[in-house]
């Protein structure tokens, strides 16, 4: 089967590494994401196991649908009964680009009335449509007329794992704070800093990583577990991955020291209770950026407050940026959401990336030590 791991834009490399760490066959990276390989039960490990894809899908089927009636041919040829009964929901959402078919919405539409009325036909019933939670999420991908079909295993995205309930005002994904930890290139080694953690959604992810925690095993159940196909021999393997993910977590002496830090007392309560929740240890402290002790050779990965709502003045931004560059061993990594954020670093990046968190479009600037 061929599996599709989507990727915030500019994290297609981490979620490619990744895969790879987990030895998952057949990954290449393409626009949007990293297709890879295997029997089903390799996308039900990818959801288990993978901290940086967006979500897990599973490809149905590819066609060419450059008429409604093509595309709703080519879907009501795919063998839906599998995976949908007439208990199952349904939902379906489409992407068009650069194809005769236009209307995004009107290629959900026929492809919902293909999968529809082909198990009316089979069962004499119809499954029922849930938008928000449905038990299989359809995702039809139509791009130079060519379709894709895929239902998503996870079933929701994959950064709601469920250990964060308390939030800052401008928290990260979770799926979007493990790519920065993974393009930060840290070793899991040395110590890891975040000096502005908000909800410690950074620290948490670090924390996670280096412990083998596998984000699917405190997460709610995966949308593959509530379809027609799911049956005693799925969920038996299900089980044994889980218990195989159990069995592979580092023991708490063994983890390097995960350390997080904010001026706000409130945002370092909402911290200590996800870190908490997402079973990892965290060294939470009340301090400005400015009082923070040198951390040494640490990895230092933060996201500095930018925008309306967040912003620092410049005295602040000036002083946080003259933080940074003061801890002169460490390995620095700074998720600016406006390029002001960077400028008041008095330091040139090694490496500068774009990332998109959401619909802004951010830089990831790497500050190697001084030599
Ligand atoms: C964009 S938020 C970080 C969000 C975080 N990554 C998360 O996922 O929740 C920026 C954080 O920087 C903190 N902050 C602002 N100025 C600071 C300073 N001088 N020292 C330490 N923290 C500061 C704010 O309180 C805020 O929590």
């Amino acid at each position: 089967m061929i599996f599709f791991a989507t990727a915030a834009k500019g994290t297609e490399g981490a979620v490619r590494d990744e895969l790879r760490e987990h030895r998952f066959r057949g990954v290449r990276a393409t626009r949007g994401g990293v297709a890879f390989e295997g029997p089903l039960g390799e996308g039900y490990r990818a959801c288990l196991v993978l901290r940086t894809p967006v979500r897990v899908l599973l490809e149905l089927s590819t066609f060419e649908a450059p008429t409604g009636d093509a595309l709703y041919a080519g879907v009501r040829a795919i063998e839906w009964e599998h995976a949908v009964s007439t208990q199952t929901t349904i939902a379906v959402r489409a992407t068009c680009r650069s194809s005769a078919l236009t209307h995004s919405q009107f290629i959900a539409l026929k492809t919902k009335d293909a999968i529809v009325d082909r198990l009316r036909d089979r069962f004499g019933e119809r499954p029922n449509v849930d938008p928000e939670d449905p038990d299989v999420a359809v995702f039809l991908h139509l791009v130079k007329d060519e379709a894709t079909v895929y239902v998503d295993l996870g079933g929701r995205p994959l950064h709601l794992r469920g250990y964060r309930k308390e939030a800052g005002p401008a928290p990260l994904k979770e799926t979007l704070a493990a790519c920065l930890v993974a393009l930060s290139g840290w070793d899991r080694r040395a110590d890891f800093l975040d000096p502005m953690c908000g909800s410690g959604t950074i620290a948490i992810e670090a924390a996670a990583r280096a412990a083998r925690l596998a984000p699917g095993l405190s997460a709610p159940p995966f949308g593959f577990t509530r379809w027609a196909s799911f049956d005693e021999e799925s969920r038996r393997e299900w089980d044994a991955q889980v218990e195989r993910a159990r069995a592979s977590v580092v023991p708490p002496a063994e983890r390097p020291i995960v350390r997080a830090s904010d001026r706000d007392p409130l945002v370092l309560a909402a911290a200590k209770v996800n870190a908490a929740r997402a079973g990892v240890d965290v060294v939470l402290a009340r301090q400005s950026i400015d009082k923070v002790p040198d951390p040494g050779d640490a990895w230092v990965v933060l996201n500095p407050p930018y925008g309306e709502r967040l912003e620092l003045d410049r005295d602040d931004a000036a002083r946080a940026g003259r933080a940074l560059a003061s801890m002169r061993r460490a390995h620095r990594a700074v998720l600016a959401g406006s390029p002001a954020v960077l400028e008041s670093i008095p330091l040139r990046p090694s490496k500068l990336l774009t990332i998109m968190n959401g619909d802004l479009e951010c830089r990831f600037a790497l500050y190697a030590p001084a030599r």
